[in-house]
């Protein structure tokens, strides 16, 4: 991966992404680093952002540096996890291994570690409005152009925060990726409180464990059944696995983008069932397809060594 040539600099305030700031000029971007007061009357706790540079080292919190031309990949984590667990710290290498962009890894672990499940789905939409808030704060700054340039990427309930948050932002994220979204409580949700079509201008959704944890229906412009959207091959029955495995995929397809071939199916049961159309185009898997890809699609993960996969469990 190149070195950017041209930086801007930014200093993050954590706590509420409150800063105040010299107008941006070019791709340099100064950032006062006075930390405001944090405002006690709003009952909620941190929600921080992570960003590393092209050798995955944390950036020093005053003294961020994205490189202004690239596009940014925002990572969210799921119920019972945090940037550091396993998987999710994995994936976040990859994306800064094998793309060229700015990565920033969300930490939301406040809220799904001590909570209820059902708390923290009452409270998403306040955390969909402090992430709404910090890439607005992005954006108002020069530090990204557009929406245009952005993709999020969310696990399990992270994919439904990550699908909030794009409604308030009128759809205009670039490119969505669901990870094995959410099914408990939100199988009859609402399209605009959960993760949709209407989320961002591409929204593709991975379905791994469609028996329990996972949502079964398809809500993307392209849903991917990964072995018939149920079990996957190298979890045998485990259900935990099953759900967090999506995030491994994805890392895979980072790799080698061509590791997972789709075939079409027409419905969700041609899917579930693996019955595929051999005489529609197969396409890729990976964070580049076509956003023009619409429909649903079987994916036949081959088995791997579970070694590979033995950071499932979630912190
Ligand atoms: C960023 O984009 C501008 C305008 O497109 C270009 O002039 C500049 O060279 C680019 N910088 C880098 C580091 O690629
Ligand atoms: C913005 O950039 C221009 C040209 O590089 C420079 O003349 C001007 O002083 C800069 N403004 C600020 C506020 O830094
Ligand atoms: C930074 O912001 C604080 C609070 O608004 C202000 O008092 C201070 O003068 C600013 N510093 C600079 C260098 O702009
Ligand atoms: C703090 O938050 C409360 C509740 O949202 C709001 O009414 C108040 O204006 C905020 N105060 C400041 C200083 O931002
Ligand atoms: C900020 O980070 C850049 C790039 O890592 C480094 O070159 C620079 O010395 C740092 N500045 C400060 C004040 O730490
Ligand atoms: C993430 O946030 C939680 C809760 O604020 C905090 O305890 C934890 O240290 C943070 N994780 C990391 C890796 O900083
Ligand atoms: C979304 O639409 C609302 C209402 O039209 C508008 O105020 C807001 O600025 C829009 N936000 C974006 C990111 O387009
Ligand atoms: C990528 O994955 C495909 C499908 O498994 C395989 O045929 C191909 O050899 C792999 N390419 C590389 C470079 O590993
Ligand atoms: C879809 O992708 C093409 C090729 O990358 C791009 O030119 C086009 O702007 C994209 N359309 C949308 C709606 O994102």
């Amino acid at each position: 991966m190149n070195q950017p040539t041209t930086y801007g600099l930014i200093a993050l305030q954590f706590l509420f992404y409150r800063l105040t700031i010299a107008a941006p000029n070019t791709t340099v971007v100064a950032i006062n680093t006075t930390v405001a007061a944090p405002n006690t009357t709003i009952d909620v706790p941190r929600v921080q952002y992570y960003f590393f540079d092209d050798n995955y080292h944390l950036m020093d919190e005053n003294n961020i540096t994205i490189s202004g031309n690239k596009t940014l990949i925002v990572l969210v984590h799921g119920f019972r996890s945090s940037p550091w667990t396993g998987v999710v710290a994995d994936l976040g290498k990859s994306l800064v291994q094998w793309t060229n962009s700015n990565v920033v890894l969300v930490n939301w672990s406040k809220w799904t570690q001590k909570m209820d499940y059902t708390d923290v789905v009452v409270r998403l939409p306040t955390v969909a409005t402090h992430l709404v808030d910090w890439l607005n704060g992005l954006h108002d700054r020069g530090i990204i152009q557009s929406f245009d340039d952005v993709t999020m990427i969310g696990h399990s309930l992270g994919a439904h925060l990550i699908g909030y948050a794009g409604h308030r932002l009128n759809g205009t994220i670039k490119r969505i990726i669901a990870l094995d979204p959410a099914q408990p409580n939100f199988k009859d949700s609402q399209k605009n409180e959960r993760v949709d079509v209407d989320s961002g201008q591409f929204v593709m959704v991975l379905h791994t464990s469609t028996m329990f944890l996972g949502l079964r229906e398809p809500v993307g412009h392209v849903d991917f059944y990964f072995n018939g959207g149920q079990m996957q091959p190298s979890c045998n029955s485990d259900t935990v696995c099953g759900h967090v495995i999506v995030l491994n995929y994805l890392a895979d397809s980072l790799k080698n983008s061509s590791e997972f071939k789709a075939y079409r199916c027409h419905t969700l049961s041609d899917c579930e069932k693996k019955i595929v159309d051999n005489k529609e185009p197969t396409i890729d898997m990976n964070i580049n397809t076509p956003n023009s890809t619409r429909g649903l699609y079987s994916v036949l993960p081959s088995k791997k060594n579970l070694k590979i996969y033995s950071r499932f469990f979630l912190k």
